[in-house]
């Protein structure tokens, strides 16, 4: 078994990493997409002692804290970074406030060159406060499992800064790849160049494993997805060299083929794909991750635990890290959570 030194710190549980590169593990590494806030009251306790959401992204002691609560408390096999993907348009210049109980909500929007011309390109150092969380997490951690670190791929940050919150169609922002195409691939590449910035930031402050979430990837055709979002995946995927990345497009099916050929580790696989399909599209080259229907969690501890071992079934033999199809609903009791993560690491 190989052993992984990072930061000259021994990763005691390095499932997770081992998994991403392909190598074989004893089990399968178990891990939810967004297990820091949501569901856990211990989160709530946290976050109702302060001003609200941005307030704690911007406290790193306490973004350390909530991050590590999913590893102590439900027992995943890594942690991620406490954060959100909205940061990066802050840094680049249009600030977000987060609404309780309604979600992410831009003051000013973008919606031509002039709006365009007006964001700059993020150095990373804007995003300080996130490095600090990294480093204190990673020290309270002490090697016991991977941090993961994580930015919202291109495409989706556009949606927000020209929706200015979110949508159920983004067709203002899909307008805008019609009607001002040019306004579009300025504003992702000013992106990219930001996001790959804070990517690097991340691995040096000590981020094990980057994820790319693309939620939005899904509202797109096809033609559309390779030209304002794949594109830019890709020089993502390139740049970042030092540490495994994961793909997470949502919705975004039609891709799987040609995601099979970025230059990453690990593609995410939503709820709606097929597992044994996904694997034929994409290869057996990379390790996929996914991807449980997170309603399934509403069913009782034997449903929970028998569409657990039918996915882990499907898997089975090949590069997987068990996760949910998209991020953990915030009314999932976590103990139906426990379920899932217990199922996944008595499966054999
Ligand atoms: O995975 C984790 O738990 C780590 C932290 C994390 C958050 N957001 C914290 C958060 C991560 C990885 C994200 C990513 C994120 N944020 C995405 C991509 C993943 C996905 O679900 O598709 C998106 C689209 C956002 C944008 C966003 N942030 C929305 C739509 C909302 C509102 C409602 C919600 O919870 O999704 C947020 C707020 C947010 N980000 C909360 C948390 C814990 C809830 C806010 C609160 O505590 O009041």
């Amino acid at each position: 078994m190989s052993k992984i030194y990072l930061c000259g710190m021994e990763l005691k549980n390095d499932l997770l990493i081992r998994a991403a590169r392909g190598e074989v593990t004893e089990r399968t590494p178990v891990w939810l997409m967004r297990q820091a806030g949501r569901i856990l009251p211990e989160y709530r306790a946290v976050r109702n002692s302060l001003s609200g959401f941005i307030e704690l992204v911007k406290t790193p002691e306490l973004a350390a804290e909530v991050s590590i609560q999913p590893v102590d408390i439900l027992g995943v096999d890594a942690a991620i970074i406490f954060s959100d993907i909205l940061v990066i348009p802050e840094a680049m210049g249009l600030p977000y406030e987060m609404v309780e109980k309604k979600g992410p909500f831009f003051p000013r929007t973008i919606s031509n060159k002039a709006d365009a011309d007006q964001l700059h390109i993020a150095t990373g150092e804007e995003l300080s406060y996130v490095y600090e969380a990294i480093k204190i997490t990673k020290k309270e951690l002490n090697g016991r499992v991977p941090l993961i670190g994580f930015s919202g791929a291109p495409w989706t940050l556009l949606s927000y800064m020209v929706e200015g919150g979110g949508s159920k169609t983004f067709s203002k922002a899909k307008k805008m790849l019609y009607t001002q195409p040019e306004v579009a691939h300025s504003i992702l590449q000013k992106l990219t160049d930001s996001i790959i910035n804070y990517i690097k930031g991340q691995i040096n402050a000590g981020a094990d494993l980057i994820q790319l979430f693309d939620s939005w990837a899904g509202v797109l055709t096809p033609a559309q997805y390779e030209e304002f979002s794949l594109r830019y995946i890709r020089q993502i995927c390139d740049a970042i060299t030092e540490v495994p990345i994961t793909v997470f497009a949502k919705g975004a099916y039609f891709a799987r083929e040609e995601m099979g050929k970025l230059n990453c580790e690990t593609i995410g696989l939503d709820w709606n794909m097929d597992i044994a399909e996904s694997r034929k599209l994409i290869g057996d080259h990379k390790t996929l991750q996914g991807n449980l229907d997170p309603c399934a969690l509403y069913g009782s501890f034997d449903e929970v635990k028998k569409a657990t071992r039918n996915m882990l079934d499907e898997f089975k033999g090949a590069r997987h890290i068990a996760n949910l199809g998209h991020g953990v609903y915030p009314d999932v009791d976590p103990e139906k959570v426990k379920c899932f993560i217990e199922t996944v690491k008595e499966y054999s």
